[in-house]
């Protein structure tokens, strides 16, 4: 059990380090619209391509050859993970490795069945539809979305009352490519509806090291060998932030006039980012100082330290708090999130232990 000296300054608070927002994230795991352009000059082709994820590529490769074998589209997929982790990347590679076009939409922008209606019947055979964030789709689609992936059907409503009929349909076969950073909010019917999950986990430091030197190559941007285990260990094991962050170190070589990426580069533009050598940002230091200071190290639930640092419930349960618990610097307990003596130590706040 874990108390906390309860002092009345606790010197980051009077530091009120996270008074001011940054202009701009640099750690936020989602992407924007003009991120996403961006991020596709980056993004890996193929399986070989793919860094990492070693038992996800194993499975998801013999999936892939007795699919090909078979002449017959993949299964349906559902890949889950934190965003920026390859989910997307994935989808395209999945589409490529079957030499088949990739169609994407997401839950939140298929409004009305007649959306999706209108894709499934464009799909040629074999195609990949990829509907990102998938736990948002809403229930009506769902409905039809089930007879396409069971029977490659469409069920049209024909008329009204009690004259109406359904209609059924039938539709190329496809393959369907979820993905979501909630699995627990997918419906029980939608899921079991899917041949295959993958899950994909944190990177290891080793991989997040070959990530930036593959994309540093791509920027044409020399890089040290000491300056990339240095950003490697601040990007979260996440891509999208190592890729994020080396664009910003690419920009600070580039004013310096300086050739390569070195170590000094690096922690320039750590510092000027305000990331610590951790990747922790100050979202996430105003989160630890929260929970020490308003609920004295927790526990408290979810909903409650959302509200105290004013950030999106699904924003702190998606972006923050899966790092933080990746690291041990949160512990979830039945009773809510409870900060650890590690988190202390990197704030450096005093530790006493009660046992
Ligand atoms: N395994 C990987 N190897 C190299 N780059 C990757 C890998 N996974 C993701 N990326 C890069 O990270 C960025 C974000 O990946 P993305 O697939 O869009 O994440 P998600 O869809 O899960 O949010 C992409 O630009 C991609 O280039
Ligand atoms: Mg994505």
């Amino acid at each position: 059990m874990l108390q906390l000296r309860h002092t009345s300054s606790m010197p980051f608070l009077d530091n009120a380090d996270f008074t001011e927002e940054p202009a701009e994230r640099a750690t936020t795991t989602g992407a924007g619209a003009e991120e996403r352009v961006l991020e596709n000059e980056l993004r890996p082709r193929s399986l070989a391509d793919f860094i990492g994820q070693e038992h996800l590529k194993a499975s998801l490769g013999v999936f892939l050859q007795a699919a090909q074998q078979r002449g017959e589209p993949l299964d349906h997929v559902l890949l889950y993970g934190n965003p920026g982790l390859g989910k997307t990347t994935l989808a395209n590679i999945i589409a490529a490795e079957m030499g088949r076009t990739c169609k994407v939409t997401s839950g939140p922008t298929l409004e009305k069945v007649g959306d999706l209606a209108a894709i499934l019947t464009s799909l040629e055979a074999g195609d990949v539809l990829f509907i990102d964030e998938i736990h948002r789709l809403n229930r009506s689609i769902e409905e039809v979305l089930y007879p396409a992936l069971e029977d490659f059907a469409l069920d049209l409503m024909i008329g009204k009352g009690p004259g109406a009929r359904t209609l059924r349909m039938q539709i190329n076969k496809f393959t369907l490519i979820g993905a979501t950073t909630r699995p627990s909010l997918i419906s029980s019917p939608l899921r079991d509806r899917f041949g295959a999950t993958f899950h994909l986990d944190f990177y290891t430091d080793e991989d997040m090291q070959r990530i930036i030197k593959r994309s540093a190559h791509i920027l044409s941007l020399a890089i040290d060998d000491d300056a990339v285990v240095k950003l490697s260990a601040a990007t979260r094991r996440t891509p999208r932030v190592a890729n994020r962050l080396l664009r910003r170190v690419r920009d600070v070589a580039q004013v310096e006039n300086s050739a390569t990426a070195t170590l000094d580069i690096v922690s320039k533009t750590l510092d000027m980012l305000r990331v610590d050598h951790l990747g922790l940002d100050h979202g996430d230091r105003k989160i630890l100082l929260t929970i020490i200071e308003t609920f004295r190290g927790g526990p408290v639930g979810l909903s409650t330290l959302a509200a105290a640092v004013a950030e999106e419930m699904e924003t702190l349960e998606t972006v923050h708090e899966p790092y933080l618990l990746q690291i041990g610097f949160l512990e979830r307990t039945p009773k809510g999130r409870c900060i650890t003596p590690r988190a202390l130590e990197h704030l450096g706040l005093p530790v006493v232990r009660r046992d």
